[in-house]
């Protein structure tokens, strides 16, 4: 046999290497063998690119009833309380561990230094500077690769969910750097796969952030909710670069306010520069179109320069390589795609609608951002319900009726010979799996040559017509064009990585679309100029999408 059809395995998998997928593993670890799967390098995750931190309502002045009161406000209406509760409760503890797993955070005086951000009324930001994501990531990957019982497959991308016939997940499909099949086999699946920001033109995401997560759940059945809330960034240096270079809004928490390049202030009045992020990000697109300029200036005059090398080393020297003398004429930004409030529903364990399906970070949604994500409230989620997650898992793996391993009868031979992938192939593939869009293997370089264009086309398509703010008939002219484009796809762009990455791509733009129309009013981050009203009456509730359910196919 070819090294197609291979099969791998292990108790309990996880898909993605982010602070989600790795501090699940860390404790599932405690009890079962894990082995994380993930499409590049290990250290390649959103987690990476994350520059503000990770909040906590730890200040002298602060409590968690202040931390759940500022997630509310931001949520605007559609946070889910109950949750909220459990974040911002359970959050300390959680921040304590990273201590303890040796994240090396920012401290004055032996004590946590902490920052602020917009829409919290207090400063409870606990930084590395602005690389706090990167330092996170080392400290965790640090631990997972000292952990006998955690094994971590590189450069796999996962194509699609393992669904057998009763409706239970039971691992993955995957597809090796050579183009080889692999099954893998897992009691328990993880999805911790991030976020999708590289459907829309301008984005802080990595190029990695393609929706996969999102996108290979719905396939399988799995409920998700408010893609409609898409948070851009108000700041990300212009001019943008893929993906675009993330100025953390801890500097406006600091002192730095918005200007037009007139030098007039931009958000005079209330909260100013620091108000929620939809706010900020919705001005500074209301100005630009207003006054036909290309950026605004992010004016860092009000902060010492030492406390800016010290706080914001990466602003600063992502700037001066860039040959912005921001110490001279401040910082030119723009907004860009950052966040996705909405993802696979979780219960509060982490559990999704698919039996043996998990969820957490990003690709999940738990109910705790609500229409408008509070700043630096991601990783703590992240960190809060992947311990939650962790937790039922370890129980739902050692109850005693749980069919946990494959049954050796009736399995297909496995492949042992030219194995690429960094761990030992001892499993094999169980039959009667149904994989939803298996691809066969990719070879034809026309196909894959359209497939950037196809890219490009749908992220300026997804900017236009359903960004920061959004018309009636945007939302239509989208939904006709990302059809044709998928069709197009099907046809044209063959089966390699990047064509099932655009896969997923479309199909989150075409989530993204269809909850964004359901949603006949403006609230948090959709805004739409056609309803531009909230309303409670119609709409207080969220936007859950599911296969058959008259949603995208
Ligand atoms: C930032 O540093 O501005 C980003 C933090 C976040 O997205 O929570």
């Amino acid at each position: 046999m070819t090294g197609e059809g291979r099969s791998l395995g292990a108790r309990v998998l996880v898909v993605g290497s982010g602070i989600a997928g790795l501090t699940y593993a860390l404790k599932v670890a405690e009890s079962t063998d894990v082995l994380v799967v993930t499409k590049k390098s290990r250290a390649d995750s959103n987690t990476n690119w994350a520059r503000g931190g990770i909040a906590a309502g730890i200040g002298g002045d602060d409590s968690p009833d202040l931390h759940l009161e500022d997630t509310l406000k931001a949520g605007d209406g559609l946070c889910h309380r109950d949750r909220v509760d459990l974040l911002v409760r359970e959050g300390p503890a959680r921040v304590a561990e990273l201590v303890e797993w040796g994240a090396r955070f920012h401290r004055e005086d032996g004590q946590l230094s902490l920052g602020r951000e917009g829409g919290h009324s207090r400063r409870r930001i606990v930084r590395a500077g602005d690389r706090t994501g990167r330092e996170i990531e080392r400290a965790l990957l640090d631990a997972v690769g000292r952990h006998p019982r955690i094994q971590v497959a590189q450069h796999l991308f996962v194509a699609d969910l393992v669904v057998d016939r009763s409706g239970r997940c039971r691992g993955v499909l995957a597809v090796d750097p050579r183009g080889n099949r692999v099954t893998l086999e897992g009691a328990v699946t993880l999805l911790a796969s991030g976020g999708a920001g590289q459907v829309y033109q301008h984005t802080t995401n990595p190029l990695i952030a393609t929706g996969d997560g999102v996108a290979m759940a719905y396939r399988a059945g799995a409920a998700v909710a408010n893609m409609e809330f898409v948070q851009f960034h108000p700041t990300a240096l212009y001019p943008t670069e893929d993906p675009a270079f993330l100025i953390t809004e801890a500097i406006r928490g600091e002192g730095a306010v918005l200007r037009r390049r007139d030098g007039s202030l931009l958000l005079a009045g209330g909260e100013g520069s620091l108000a929620p992020r939809d706010v900020v990000a919705r001005a500074i697109h209301r100005d630009l179109l207003e006054s036909g300029e290309s950026h605004v200036i992010l004016d860092i005059s009000r902060i010492p320069k030492e406390t800016m090398e010290v706080r914001f080393p990466g602003a600063v020297e992502g700037c001066l390589a860039r040959g912005v003398d921001l110490f001279r004429t401040g910082i030119p930004v723009v907004p860009a795609a950052h966040y996705f409030c909405g993802g696979v529903v979780t219960d509060a364990q982490g559990r999704t609608t698919v039996p043996g399906l998990y969820a957490s970070g990003e690709v999940a949604f738990t109910g705790v951002h609500g229409a408008n994500r509070l700043a630096s409230n991601s990783l703590l989620e992240a960190v809060v319900f992947s311990h939650r997650a962790a937790g039922a898992t370890v129980t739902e793996v050692a109850a005693p009726g749980l069919d946990t391993s494959p049954d050796p009868d009736t399995l297909a031979d496995s492949d042992t010979s030219a194995d690429p992938i960094p761990f030992p192939p001892d499993h094999r593939s169980a039959p009667g799996f149904e994989a939803g869009n298996f691809p066969p293997r990719a070879t034809e370089t026309q196909e894959m040559d359209r497939i950037p264009e196809l890219r490009r086309r749908l992220r300026h398509l997804m900017w236009t017509d359903v960004g920061i703010v959004r018309s009636d008939a945007g939302l239509r002219r989208a939904e006709g064009e990302i059809s044709a484009l998928r069709d197009r796809v099907q046809r044209e762009a063959g089966h390699s990585v990047a064509a099932l990455e655009l896969q997923n791509l479309l199909q989150v733009a075409a989530l993204i679309v269809r909850s964004a129309r359901m949603r006949r009013e403006s609230r948090g981050l959709h805004f739409n100029v056609d309803h531009p009203e909230r309303d409670d009456r119609r709409f207080a509730g969220d936007t859950i999408l599911r296969k058959g359910g008259g949603a995208p196919g």
